[in-house]
């Protein structure tokens, strides 16, 4: 299991061979003050990279189909909703109405074959995040 960070314990989210590469993501819930917030985990360029369900132009979910994050391309992470592009790596918004902005990202380790979420503040694990 990875280092605690924040004080936080490691939340373990899926088996690492779940995550394919620019294939479906996994969805979890990251708790915020007293709100959850959807929150996902997809696999580019070899590694894991999560971030908060919420696009940086309006804070919607970005899957109009659950777990189907990537553009046709398999290179991008689209949103459904007015189709703003998406780095997968860094989260930065590479084209749409919300150029330049990012999604919010959150720390993702793999270790022994298995996903984690490092949760920081300001968020912690929500009670049904993970455990997938
Ligand atoms: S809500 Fe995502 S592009 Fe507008």
């Amino acid at each position: 299991m990875p280092e605690a960070v924040s004080g936080q314990a490691p939340v373990r989210l899926c088996d690492a061979a779940d995550l394919e590469e620019g294939g479906p993501g996994v969805r979890f819930s990251v708790a915020l003050d007293r709100r959850e917030i959807g929150a996902f985990v997809v696999r580019f360029d070899g590694a894991a990279h999560g971030y908060l369900n919420q696009c940086a132009h309006v804070p919607m979910e970005l899957d109009w189909q659950e777990g189907r994050f990537f553009d046709a391309s398999g290179l991008y992470l689209m949103c459904a909703t007015h189709g703003a592009v998406y780095a997968p790596d860094s989260g930065e918004c590479v084209g749409g109405p919300c150029r330049g902005a990012s999604l919010a990202k959150l720390r993702i380790e793999e270790r022994e074959g298995q996903v984690y979420w490092l949760p920081e503040a300001p968020y912690r694990a929500a009670e049904a995040a993970g455990g997938a």
